[in-house]
């Protein structure tokens, strides 16, 4: 079951009428479900559950304190890619031994801080940072846990934008000098692997490059240890693709987990996941209402009050995000020919584009659905537009997790020097 289904012609979150919450609280916001990323977790959890595998939350997904104390309750760790998200994780009571620090420009701040809180791993992306975390190490007196991410070479047919295992994209390691840099590890004093990693993409419809890029990995593992190393691990990354709508396939996830047994099960080792989307993207919703519909010529345009600085991530990707009215209209025959547009200064500034809805007034409100993984945590305040509220639904109560910026919030960022 979603966690988003009409009753009674209303679009509800579990048992929460949608329409009540945005009475109270005003629009737009983000809502997600509770029970919907739990059911995801243990979805994932079983379909891997004869491999027992660490389930490192992406939570640069949605990095909301609310949803990663709710996964880690459920057992997550979390992947994590800046200082920030580190105490974040760190915060939301996540154990340091199931934390993994990805990404490419790790800071000696963020890993002296990651060494000082005893995390299970980095994920190397190049010699210099190896050299860094080496040297950090030293003079902490500590020997720092690592990993490789290895750059495959492997085209994850995605958006070019959120592709990043081929040797064009700034990621990981190439194969090819992978041998290479794990004799370096073993000559600095400061530094044990215990790993291979990847991630090659993000929104991966098509399982054909994991099979590739995982074979790949698989091989150069049993290299590796045949030649004197002790890796422990296999991460394969984050990536599972979700359906947004228009007919997007879902992805099987058990045909998934087959595909990543058949590798790592003879391995004999333990497998590192890194989902973020996955798990949060279906568990959410944007609402927002209908300021104006304004007839042009040839379509009509549906102004809304949320805009691209609140999802960017139709400008950014076109990406398709379904949308549904919050009252189903019992007339289903009357459609409109619309973009869903916000109030921000750019024709870049949709939602939607080219869209049969369902007519629609002034004042409706209206979910961009599944919302929930890259929405709130892109989100900025570009045209001085606040941080919307984000709220959790759980069974038939809400709670706001994060609170509307104001206005009055956003202007006392800034100071005025003296000397104007
Ligand atoms: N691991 C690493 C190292 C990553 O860089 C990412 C995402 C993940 C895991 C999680 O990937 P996921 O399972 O969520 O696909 N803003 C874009 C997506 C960017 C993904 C960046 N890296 C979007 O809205 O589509």
């Amino acid at each position: 079951m979603s966690g988003f289904e009409y009753k009674k012609g209303a679009l509800h979150a579990e048992q929460v009428n949608l329409a009540d919450i945005a009475k109270e609280i005003g629009t737009p916001f983000y809502c997600y479900s509770k029970s919907e990323i739990e059911q995801r977790f243990a979805q994932l959890q079983s379909a891997f559950a004869d491999l027992n595998p660490l389930i490192a939350y992406a939570m640069k997904a949605n990095s909301n304190q609310a949803i990663i104390s709710l996964l880690g309750k459920a057992g997550a760790g979390a992947d994590i890619v800046s200082l920030g998200e580190l105490e974040r994780a760190n915060a939301a009571g996540i154990v340091a031994n199931k934390i993994i620090f990805s990404g490419v420009g790790k800071s000696e701040k963020e890993m002296s801080r990651a060494l000082e809180l005893g995390i299970h791993c980095f994920n190397l992306e190049s010699v210099p940072e190896l050299e860094r975390l080496n040297k950090v190490a030293n003079k902490m007196g500590v020997i720092a846990p690592v990993s490789v991410r290895i750059n495959p070479d492997v085209d994850a047919k995605t958006h070019a934008k959120i592709s990043t295992g081929k040797f064009d994209n700034k990621f990981g390691i190439p194969y090819i000098d992978a041998k290479t840099v794990f004799e370096k590890i073993k000559n600095s004093a400061n530094l044990k692997a215990i790993g291979l990693d990847m991630h090659i993409g993000s929104q991966i419809i098509n399982l054909e490059p994991y099979n590739e890029a995982i074979s790949l990995l698989a091989g150069l593992f049993s290299e590796l240890n045949e030649n004197g190393h002790s890796l422990e691990h296999i991460d394969i990354g984050g990536g599972l693709g979700i359906s947004h709508g228009n007919n997007e396939p879902i992805v099987d996830l058990l045909e998934y987990a087959k595909i990543v047994r058949s590798h790592i099960a003879p391995l004999n080792c333990k497998l590192i996941l890194e989902p973020g989307r996955w798990l949060v993207g279906n568990a959410g919703v944007l609402i927002t209402k209908v300021e104006y519909i304004k007839q042009g010529a040839g379509k009509d345009f549906v102004i809304v009050n949320a805009a691209m600085n609140d999802l960017l991530r139709p400008t950014l990707y076109e990406a398709h995000h379904d949308i549904l009215p919050l009252t189903k209209t019992k007339d289903n025959s009357q459609t409109i020919l619309a973009d869903v547009v916000g109030p921000i200064c750019e024709s870049g500034d949709y939602l939607a584009q080219k869209r049969n809805l369902n007519s629609l007034k002034q004042d409706d409100l209206i979910a961009i659905m599944n919302a929930g993984a890259y929405g709130a945590v892109m989100a900025g305040t570009y045209n001085s537009r606040p941080l919307i509220a984000e709220v959790l639904v759980k069974d038939d109560k809400f709670e706001i997790i994060r609170k509307r910026q104001t206005i009055a919030e956003l202007i006392a960022l800034d100071d005025v020097p003296s000397w104007i």
